[in-house]
């Protein structure tokens, strides 16, 4: 087969890697790509948010006979509704089921309708009665942004003024575009061992008839060490999770997989795809914080590398709606991916910076995010450059082969965090 993925960060990398492995895949496309999508795929510069250009491309390459949505906008502008319509095969949600992400007044309307564990929130589109809300509720308290936002759009204020200034960057000054029309206030959720609570993010394949959950893993939002700094797209990831057990995986299966998937069936949103649950380790028990409508950025990093069944298997399962049929398995061990920013991310950073990569030990591979060719040269060319992703015995060992082969990479100004891994060591 010859398989199509749109996307151009490191999530993209990390599944054209997986589907390089599998021995149905003939040849791969990346639209648009990067420098190490380049390797292994066929880059096609194609504006993929443009869906009159995507289909052009398409029709215009009926050599291609599968396609991978990846990232959360074209999801949610229905480029798989768009493909479907030309009779393509697809992986990835509709439109209609993308909403899960793409609005959190959607998930958090769902998840009070069919008893999902989650925060106790309440929505606004108007400021002066979310003004008021925050009033009554004092602090701490969360804000989110109803839209898409890149991951940025929420606010933990600990105190009742951040919070008041956070409702008012948000609803009146617009900090996140249209994203901040309608707002979410939620309870901050506490956990066993800290506050807020501990979190695992569990990607889960789904056909809309089976759900079966990946390997678990960690994200590690804020910019600097100890968590410090601001929010980004993610530092670094580390799997398998060490808190998770067989009790919370069935408690999340009964409580949040399973109602989740039936719940967007009775809602005519069947999801098809990677269902991506983000959840938190409360003092009462697991609860859903967000749902992605697809694979993670930097978990993917994690997670794929650890699948022994062929993914693209798996892909075509889904969209035949017979993933009951497949076994999934995953190997034994861990895997940690520190991910090397450009100094100045999530703020401003340089571009074009040239990239010195060295020897790196076997058990270690590079997935590229930010990076491009410019005149035969490796450049920087984005915030998150590039993910160092190591596989060891366990998240110590693996930690370790990680950051020694950090050392092999350089570029002026580059950043990353040095204590990817180290976070729940004690459970
Ligand atoms: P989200 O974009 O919804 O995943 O939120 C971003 C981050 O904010 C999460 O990963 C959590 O660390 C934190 N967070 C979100 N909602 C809550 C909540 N209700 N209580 C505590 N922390 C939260
Ligand atoms: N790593 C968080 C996300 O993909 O949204």
């Amino acid at each position: 087969m010859n398989v199509l993925v749109i996307g151009n960060g490191g999530r993209e990398h990390a599944i054209l890697l997986a589907l390089k492995k599998s021995p149905k895949v003939k040849k791969l496309y990346c639209m648009k790509g990067n420098a190490g999508t380049a390797e292994i795929a066929e880059n096609v510069e194609v504006d993929y948010m443009n869906l009159e250009a995507v289909k052009a491309f398409v029709s215009n390459h009926p050599e291609i006979d599968y396609f991978v949505v990846a990232p959360d906008d074209p999801l949610a502008i229905g480029l798989v509704d768009e493909l479907e319509a030309m009779g393509k095969r697809c992986f990835g949600p509709r439109k209609n089921a993308a909403i899960i992400e793409a609005s959190k007044a959607f998930s958090k309307a769902l998840m009070k309708k069919y008893n999902i564990p989650t925060a106790e929130s309440e929505t606004f589109d108007n400021y002066d009665e979310a003004l008021a809300y925050i009033n009554k509720t004092g602090a701490p308290i969360v804000l989110k942004a109803d839209g898409l936002a890149l991951g940025k759009g929420v606010l933990i204020c600990k105190t009742l003024q951040e919070a008041e200034q956070g409702l008012k960057e948000i609803m009146l000054d617009k900090a996140f575009g249209s994203a901040g029309n309608k707002i979410v206030i939620e309870e901050c959720m506490q956990g066993l061992k800290y506050n807020p609570g501990e979190e695992v993010s569990v990607l889960a394949f789904t056909d809309g008839k089976t759900i079966v959950p990946m390997i678990t893993s960690c994200d590690h939002k804020r910019a600097n060490d100890n968590d410090e700094g601001l929010n980004t797209g993610g530092m670094g990831t580390f799997s398998p999770c060490p808190f998770w057990t067989k009790e919370m995986e069935e408690e999340v299966m009964q409580k949040i997989m399973l109602p989740t998937m039936h719940a967007m069936n009775a809602e005519g949103r069947t999801f098809k795809g990677c269902l991506y649950f983000g959840l938190m380790r409360t003092n009462k028990g697991v609860k859903v914080v967000e749902y992605n409508s697809r694979f993670g950025d930097p978990e993917t990093q994690v997670v794929l590398p650890m699948l022994k069944t062929d993914l693209m298997e798996i892909f075509e399962a889904i969209t035949d709606e017979r993933l009951s049929e497949v076994k999934i398995e995953w190997e034994q061990g861990a895997c940690v991916c520190v991910v090397l920013a450009s100094g100045g991310y999530p703020l401003s950073y340089a571009k074009g910076k040239e990239i010195e990569i060295g020897n790196l030990p076997q058990s270690v591979h590079l997935v590229h995010a930010g990076t491009a060719i410019k005149d035969g040269k490796l450049v920087t060319s984005g915030g998150r450059v590039l993910g160092v992703v190591a596989k060891g015995s366990d998240i110590e060992n693996a930690r370790e082969i990680a950051y020694s082969a950090v050392k092999a990479v350089k570029w002026e100004n580059m950043h990353y965090r040095t204590d990817i891994g180290v976070k729940y060591r004690q459970g």
